[in-house]
């Protein structure tokens, strides 16, 4: 069922268009609240008042309308689900290269819900290298694709790249909120960026941590309908904190209480921080001035939050941590997950370029108690938090 699911559905321009009726249909008998938004060349497929009379909404179209204006930001923050069907090869072209020409695309661009794709053409632009290159981006991204079929196309030819069915359609999307159901009321705890070890009033040892895939990583929780507290270390940079329960940190000493703090009642926690591994002895209470040529800071090290967790963790709790390395990484991730007694861990390698420290983009082997393992795309950070929480959802019930 999707009772209670507010879906914005986008029609672009594709003989397939004609499929979108008996989805808005299947959407409704679900429960699904629907809002259509069509491209311009969509209606010269398929009749507007069709589809508002089935939505039972009006049907948007225009961005501007005489003197109103159609809130572009207000309808992706509504829904609960973006999904576009039929997504022709134009629209598919526009939404990689972030083109936002009409109503739909300023939605898709400005949307915060999750976004599901039904992709429908000729099988030789399904198959141009450029179609395919524009997919992988959204995917990217972390859109969902519903994959196309084999069978007649508009063309009268036989191949790939019909859209598919809208029963098929609507089963994805009972399985995208199925797995979303399954963190319902979950209480979940992610740790992110850096910790700065205080020196004295002026210094401090810190890293280069952005703090960006811990926070992709909450909010993909947030999304699925986790409770979800953020402890988060000082990440230069504005991150999408809302609707997070956030505990602000400066320290690993911090770090290690509010974990602690909240530990008991988790379900899921997730140790993305880069935790600075040793802090100074003592911290001056006024700047340390400068006299010798030389000077050195006795360090201790910082108590490790992941290990202390796992030290603590019940059998119904799930615990992972990530293992930043430059070498021997698979035989490094192997002994994090023991030593640490964690669940899951999440491999990133400083090797791999684009992955890692304050990039958008990451790389992730992901290696599991149950002596599993999952190797990764090169993707945006929102698209392998997505990736880790579906394991993760995985990992649970398996
Ligand atoms: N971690 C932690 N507390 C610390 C250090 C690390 O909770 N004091 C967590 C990190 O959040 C991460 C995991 O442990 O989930 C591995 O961190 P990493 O820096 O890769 O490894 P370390 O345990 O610090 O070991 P090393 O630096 O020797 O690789």
């Amino acid at each position: 069922m999707l009772k209670g699911k507010k879906i914005v559905l986008g029609i672009t321009g594709s003989i397939a268009a004609y499929k979108a009726v008996l989805l808005v249909r299947s959407l409704i008998k679900e429960g699904a609240e629907v809002k259509v938004i069509m491209t311009p060349a969509a209606k010269d497929f398929i009749s507007p008042l069709t589809l508002s009379t089935l939505s039972k909404n009006p049907v948007l179209i225009d961005i501007f309308k005489e003197d109103t204006w159609a809130n572009h930001v207000m309808l992706g923050r509504w829904a609960d689900m973006m999904l576009v069907a039929p997504l022709s090869c134009n629209t598919l072209a526009k939404m990689a290269a972030g083109l936002c020409d009409n109503l739909l695309l300023s939605v898709y661009l400005s949307a915060t819900c999750p976004v599901m794709l039904a992709p429908a053409m000729d099988e030789d632009m399904w198959k141009h290298p450029s179609t395919r290159q524009n997919l992988q981006t959204l995917a990217s991204y972390g859109n969902s694709i519903v994959p196309v079929t084999n069978g007649e196309l508009a063309s009268g030819l036989f191949g790939e790249g019909r859209m598919a069915e809208p029963e098929t359609i609507v089963e994805h999307l009972l399985q995208h909120f199925k797995n979303g159901g399954r963190l319902n009321g979950k209480k979940v705890l992610v740790t992110a960026g850096p910790t700065y070890e205080h020196i004295d009033p002026v210094r401090f040892i810190g890293n280069h941590s952005s703090g960006k895939m811990g926070v992709a990583i909450a909010r993909e929780f947030l999304n699925r309908g986790a409770d979800v507290t953020l402890v988060l270390g000082p990440a230069p940079g504005a991150l999408p904190l809302d609707g997070l329960n956030v505990m602000r940190v400066q320290t690993a000493g911090e770090m290690y209480d509010a974990c602690h703090q909240v530990f008991g009642e988790t379900d899921i926690a997730i140790m993305a921080a880069a935790v600075a591994d040793y802090s100074p002895v003592s911290v001056a209470s006024e700047k340390i001035k400068k006299k010798e040529e030389s000077w050195s800071v006795a360090l201790k090290k910082t108590p490790d939050i992941l290990k202390s967790l796992g030290q603590k963790k019940k059998e119904n709790q799930v615990l992972a941590g990530f293992a930043l390395e430059t070498n021997n990484e698979r035989e490094n991730a192997l002994a994090k997950l023991q030593q640490k007694n964690a669940d899951i861990i999440v491999l990133n390698s400083l090797r791999d370029k684009d992955a890692g420290f304050g990039k958008d983009t990451n790389k992730v082997t992901i290696f599991d108690r149950k002596g599993r393992e999952k190797n990764f795309d090169l993707k945006s950070k929102t698209a392998v938090a997505k990736d880790i929480v579906d394991y993760i959802i995985e990992y649970i019930h398996a």
